[in-house]
């Protein structure tokens, strides 16, 4: 099977009053078309940074990054930003909507990057709202939602564009549980054969549902704690 993500010893440090810390040691990983990933562990643990580096929004101090047989570890962030832009949908637990803008324009301002023109991203917009459910709701801006609805209007702007990658980094932490398990179950429905999810969570029910679920511990895969929960793999699909 074609592999989608493929890191090799991948490492990130920042520097620190001197030091250094390592946020990622000897991180080596493959992803599937398709797969659904929960990634669990303390805090500071490395998820986010691990997510981050995913996403392309950072770069790894060393080791080799491919998605979608491209070593993206070692392009400029012209190039960067690029495929950011055409990969990968982002969901975070803060919604990151614009105040100023209203539900349908927040879902269309990434296809305006994508140089998408205007009718097709109107239409684009409407069916991605449309699918987490909020088609009543296009022209009220983010302070006029409820939390829960602007993470649906969030997780509409992260599909609106189609893209293969959906990465979520605690997308219910500012949600109550009932508007959790709404967004869960929007996340959950977002799983298709062509559209790979990587979901950081502390919530073990979504966890549950994933295909795989990685534990981080100090920088690290725990690949003694990595679950599989279904028979999505074949026998040699990890390294
Ligand atoms: N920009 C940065 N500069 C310095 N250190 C950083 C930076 N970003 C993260 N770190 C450090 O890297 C480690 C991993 O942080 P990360 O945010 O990835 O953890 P996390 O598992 O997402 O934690 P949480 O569950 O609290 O969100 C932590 O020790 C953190 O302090
Ligand atoms: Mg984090």
């Amino acid at each position: 099977m074609k592999k989608l993500i493929i890191m090799k010893n991948i490492e990130k440090k920042y520097p620190c009053a001197g030091n250094q810390i390592k946020a990622l040691k000897n991180i080596n990983l493959s992803v599937e078309y398709g797969e659904f990933i929960a990634i669990v562990g303390t805090s500071g643990s490395g998820k986010t940074t691990l997510m981050n580096m995913i996403g392309c929004l950072d770069t790894p101090s060393s080791g080799e990054y491919i998605l979608e047989n491209e070593l993206v570890s070692e392009m400029s962030e012209a190039k960067l930003s690029k495929i950011r832009n055409k990969t990968i949908g982002f969901i975070f637990q803060g919604f990151n909507l614009i105040s100023s803008l209203d539900a349908l324009e927040n879902v269309e301002l990434p296809l305006i990057y994508r140089g998408i023109p205007k009718i097709k991203r109107r239409e684009l917009a409407k069916k991605a709202l449309e699918q987490v459910g909020l088609s009543q709701r296009h022209k009220h801006k983010p302070s006029q939602l409820s939390g829960g609805q602007q993470q649906k209007v969030a997780i509409a702007r992260a599909i609106a564009g189609n893209p293969r990658i959906i990465l979520a980094d605690e997308p219910t932490g500012n949600l109550d549980a009932s508007s959790s398990e709404t967004i869960l179950k929007v996340i959950c429905s977002l799983r298709d054969k062509s559209r790979t999810i990587i979901l950081i969570s502390h919530d073990n029910s979504i966890a549950e549902k994933a295909d795989r679920i990685m534990t981080m511990s100090d920088g690290m895969i725990d690949n003694s704690r990595q679950i599989i929960n279904n028979s999505f793999y074949g026998a040699d699909n990890f390294f």
